[in-house]
C-alpha cells in the first residue's frame, strides 16, 4: 500500500493532481490510441517510485493524463507480463495506481491468437469472460483490505454496460462484421502454443488466447472498477488454420485493427 500510495502521490504532484475518470491499458494494436488523446501530462514509467519499468520493445513506457472526446483520461501506453519476470503485484501495479488517482472504470485492448474457428484475422472481440492459466494472480498474498476483499467475486468481470456500449459502437461504426464476442484464455507464455494446447484451449471454452490482460482484470475487479476489454486478433490457431507465428506476422495484423480499435474505443469514451 505503502508503494502504491508513493507512486500516486508522485503522479498527483507532478500532473496538478489532474483526476482521470477513465483508465487505458494500450496492449498490442491499440498504441494509436495515444494520438487521440490531449495530453495534459506526461510522465516515464521510469520516474514514478516503485514502478516497474518495460521490458518489450513494442511497449512505450509512459502514464499519459490528458482528455479523449473531452473525457479525462489516464493512458498507460506500456503494459507488464508476468513472462517478463515481473511479480503479479507489479503487473497489476498501474492499475492500482490508477484507481488511487479516481479511476472508476479500465479499459484494456490486447493481441491474440483466434480459437474460434469462426473468427478472421484482425477481427477484434469484446471480451466477455476469461480462463485464468496463468500460475499465479495479484491477490495471492495478504489482502490489501483498502483495496478490496479477500474474495472478490467474479460473476460478471466483464461490465455489461460497457459491453453493451461497445456493441453499440461497433455498430454505428459500421463494424459489427468484424466485432465478435467471446471468452479469452490467459496463459504465461511466452511461447506460443503447441497444435494441442491450442485444442485444449477450445475444448475448454476459449475463443482466443493471450499473455496478458487476465492480471490486470482481476485487480480490477478486486477493486470493484468496471472492465471493458478488446482482443485484437492477430493470428488463427484453430485446427486447419495452423501454421508457425511470425512475430511480424501478429503486428501486421495487429497494425490493420489499429484504426478500427481506436475508433471503437474512442466512441465508447465519448458517450460516458
Ligand atoms: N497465443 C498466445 N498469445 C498470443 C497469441 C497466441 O496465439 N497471439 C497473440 N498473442
Amino acid at each position: 500500500m505503502q508503494h502504491l500510495r508513493e507512486a500516486a502521490a508522485y503522479i498527483q504532484a507532478n500532473s496538478q493532481a489532474f483526476q482521470p475518470e477513465t483508465g487505458i491499458i494500450l496492449g498490442t494494436g491499440l498504441g494509436a490510441l495515444a494520438n487521440e488523446v490531449d495530453v495534459e501530462h506526461e510522465i516515464s514509467y521510469a520516474d514514478i517510485p516503485h514502478f516497474p519499468v518495460s521490458t518489450v520493445e513494442s511497449h512505450a513506457g509512459r502514464l499519459l493524463l490528458g482528455r479523449m472526446a473531452g473525457k479525462k483520461v489516464a493512458v498507460l501506453q506500456g503494459r507488464f507480463h508476468y513472462y517478463e519476470g515481473y511479480t503479479m503485484q507489479q503487473v497489476a501495479m498501474p492499475v492500482r495506481v490508477l484507481k488511487l488517482l479516481g479511476i472508476a472504470r479500465l479499459l484494456v485492448s490486447n493481441a491474440a491468437g483466434g480459437l474460434n474457428p469462426d473468427f478472421n484475422l484482425a477481427d477484434l472481440m469484446l471480451i466477455d469472460d476469461h480462463i485464468n492459466l496463468q500460475p499465479t494472480n495479484p491477490l495471492i498474498g495478504a489482502n490489501l483490505d483498502e483495496m478490496g476483499p479477500r474474495f472478490p467475486d467474479m460473476f460478471a468481470p466483464y461490465d455489461a454496460d460497457l459491453l453493451r456500449r461497445a456493441e453499440a459502437a461497433a455498430q454505428a461504426l459500421g463494424q459489427a462484421g468484424t466485432t465478435r464476442r467471446g471468452v479469452y484464455a490467459s496463459v504465461p507464455g511466452p511461447m506460443l502454443e503447441t497444435p494441442a494446447e491450442y485444442r485444449y484451449l477450445r475444448t475448454i471454452g476459449a475463443d482466443a488466447v493471450g499473455m496478458s490482460t487476465v492480471p490486470e482484470v482481476i485487480a480490477a475487479r478486486h477493486l470493484n472498477l468496471p472492465v471493458l476489454a478488446v482482443s485484437v486478433i492477430t493470428d488463427l490457431c484453430a485446427p486447419g488454420h495452423l501454421k508457425p507465428v511470425v512475430l511480424a506476422d501478429i503486428f501486421a495484423a495487429a497494425g490493420a485493427a489499429e484504426p478500427r480499435l481506436t475508433a471503437l474505443i474512442k466512441a465508447v469514451v465519448a458517450g460516458l
